[in-house]
C-alpha cells in the first residue's frame, strides 16, 4: 500500500473507529434485562402459531482446551462426564418449550453452537436427534449446521454428525501461524485442517465455511496472507473474516493475551484489507462487513437478492423470524422481543430440573425498536436503507430516522455516508465503518451506553 493511502487510512481509523456494538441483534445483549422472566417466555412461545418457521439454536458450553483469545461462553472440561450431564437437561428443555409452544413447530434450521460441539460424541449426537425428532418436524431441506474445532472432535465423529444430519458446518481456523497459534493457545496444523475439509465432504457436507481472524497478536500483513491463502487452498463456501475482539474486562483468559503483541488499529485495518482483497481476488463475493462465499453459495444468492439477515451466528440466508435458543446463555428471538437463558451451566440446569424455563434476561421489543432494528439490520446487510420503504412500515414512527439522517448529514462524520433524499448508505470505502454509522441509529445506546470492542 503507498504511503499516502496509510495516512489517509491512520487518519479515518482515529476519526471513526470507536468502540460500538456489533449489532447481532436489536437491541443489542447489554439492554437485555432481568424484567423479562421464565413466565413472560412462556407467554410468548404459546402466542407462536402453527405456521410460524422456526430455527433452532443449541448450545453445547464445553471445549477441551481454552483458547487465550475466545470471546465465546464456554469452559474448559477435563473430563467428558459433564457433557452428557448438561445435555440430559437440554433434552429437559427441549421439554418445556414443546410443552409451552403447545403443537409440533417446523424446524427450518437447527444450529449447533459452542464451544465446541464437535467434542459430544456420536452417541449423544444420535440421542439428542432423537430427542428433536421427538418433538418437533424437519422440514424436507431443514439445514442443520455445527461448529467444528479441528483439533476438538470426539473419536469417530463423523458418524455423529451423520446420524444428526449435518448439511452445513463451519469450522474453526483462526490463523495457521504457529507463533500467532502458541500466544492464542491454539494449535492447530493445516494437515488436520485439511483433513477434516475433506472427511466432512465425504460424508455429503457440502456447505462449509472457514471462520478466520486478524488483529490477533503477531500478526502481520505477510502472516494474515500466508493463512488466508492456506484458507482458499481448503476451498471452503463461505470463509468469516472476523477482527480479534479484545474485551479482557469481560474474558479474563483474554489477559493472558501479550498486549504489546497486538496490531494497533491501523495494521488491523491492513489486514482485513488484505484479506480481503486475497479473497476477493479468488472469486468470493463480500458480504457484509466480514463474511465472504462463492457467487453460487446461498448466502450470496440472498446477498444478491436482498435477503441477506444478520443474527447471532453473523450474517445469514435464514429466514425465519422466530429463533429458539436451547442450552446455557443461548438467546432466543420471537415476535415480541428477546430472551436469554442463564449462562452458569450449573444455575441453567437447576432452573431446567425445576421445571422452569431457565430464563436469566431478556427484552420486550418497542415499536421504536422494532425501527431500529430494521434501519440497523438494512445498514448491516445492505449497508443503507431507503427512508421510503422505512415510512412504509412505521409511518409516522420514521420521523425519528429523518431526523437522525439529517443530523448525520450535518455531523462531523458525514463523509462517511452519502444520502440523495431517499436511500441513506454507507459510502463504499467507508464500509469498515459500518458499525460506526449503525450505532447513530441506536436509540437504546443514546440512553445507556455500555463497553465495546472497537469498530475496525
Ligand atoms: C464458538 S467459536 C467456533 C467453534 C470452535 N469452538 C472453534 O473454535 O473452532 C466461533 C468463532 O468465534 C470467533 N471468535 C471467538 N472469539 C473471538 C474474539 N474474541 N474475537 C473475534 N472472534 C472471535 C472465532 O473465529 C471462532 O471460530
Ligand atoms: S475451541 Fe472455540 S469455543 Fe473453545 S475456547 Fe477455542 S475458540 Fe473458544
Amino acid at each position: 500500500m503507498q504511503g499516502a493511502d496509510r495516512q489517509s487510512d491512520t487518519d479515518r481509523i482515529e476519526r471513526f473507529s470507536k468502540p460500538v456494538p456489533r449489532y447481532t441483534s436489536y437491541p443489542t445483549a447489554p439492554h437485555f434485562h432481568e424484567d423479562i422472566t421464565s413466565p413472560d417466555y412462556r407467554t410468548w412461545l404459546s402466542g407462536l402459531d402453527r405456521e410460524t418457521a422456526i430455527s433452532l439454536y443449541v448450545h453445547i458450553p464445553f471445549c477441551d482446551r481454552l483458547c487465550w483469545f475466545c470471546g465465546c461462553t464456554t469452559k474448559q472440561i477435563a473430563r467428558y462426564d459433564p457433557v452428557p450431564l448438561y445435555l440430559k437437561h437440554v433434552h429437559a428443555e427441549l421439554d418445556l418449550v414443546r410443552a409451552a409452544i403447545g403443537f409440533r413447530p417446523s424446524i427450518h434450521h437447527l444450529h449447533l453452537g459452542g464451544g465446541s460441539p464437535s467434542m459430544v460424541r456420536p452417541a449423544d449426537l444420535e440421542r439428542l436427534r432423537r430427542a428433536l425428532d421427538d418433538r418437533f418436524d424437519f422440514t424436507e431441506d431443514a439445514c442443520i449446521s455445527i461448529e467444528i474445532d479441528p483439533s476438538d472432535q470426539a473419536d469417530d465423529a463423523l458418524s455423529g454428525l451423520r446420524a444428526m444430519g449435518m448439511t452445513r458446518a463451519s469450522i474453526g481456523v483462526q490463523d495457521f501461524e504457529p507463533r500467532v497459534q502458541e500466544a492464542i493457545n491454539r494449535p492447530q496444523s493445516f494437515a488436520e485442517t485439511a483433513q477434516t475439509v475433506e472427511a466432512l465432504r465425504s460424508i455429503g457436507v457440502h456447505s462449509l465455511n472457514i471462520d478466520a481472524l486478524y488483529g490477533l497478536p503477531y500478526q502481520t500483513e505477510k502472516t494474515v496472507e500466508d493463512s488466508i491463502a492456506k484458507v482458499v487452498s481448503l476451498e471452503p463456501d463461505r470463509i468469516a473474516l472476523f477482527g480479534y475482539a479484545h474485551v479482557p474486562w469481560m474474558k479474563k483468559h483474554q489477559t493472558l493475551i501479550p498486549e504489546a503483541a497486538l496490531p494497533g488499529p491501523p495494521e488491523r485495518f491492513a489486514q482485513a484489507r488484505l484479506a480481503a482483497d486475497i479473497l476477493v481476488g479468488n472469486g468470493y463475493v463480500p458480504i457484509g462487513i466480514d463474511h465472504f462465499a462463492r457467487p453460487d453459495d446461498s448466502l450470496a444468492r440472498a446477498a444478491a437478492e436482498g435477503r441477506l439477515r444478520r443474527n447471532f451466528q453473523g450474517y445469514t440466508d435464514d429466514s425465519c423470524m422466530t429463533l429458539v435458543g436451547i442450552g446455557a446463555s443461548s438467546i432466543g428471538r420471537l415476535p415480541q422481543g428477546y430472551v436469554q437463558n442463564e449462562t452458569a451451566t450449573g444455575t441453567y440446569m437447576r432452573q431446567v430440573a425445576a421445571g422452569e424455563l431457565p430464563i436469566a434476561r431478556g427484552v420486550a421489543l418497542t415499536a421504536e425498536d422494532h425501527l431500529c432494528s430494521d434501519v440497523i439490520e438494512d445498514l448491516m446487510c445492505r449497508f443503507g436503507f431507503s427512508l421510503k420503504r422505512i415510512a412504509a412500515r412505521h409511518g409516522q414512527r420514521a420521523d425519528l430516522i429523518s431526523r437522525r439522517v439529517a443530523e448525520a448529514m450535518r455531523g462531523a462524520d458525514a463523509e462517511l455516508v452519502t444520502f440523495d433524499g431517499d436511500w441513506f448508505g454507507v459510502r463504499r470505502e467507508a464500509r469498515a465503518f459500518t458499525r460506526t454509522v449503525a450505532s447513530w441509529f441506536d436509540e437504546r445506546l443514546r440512553q445507556k451506553a455500555a463497553r465495546y470492542s472497537m469498530a475496525v
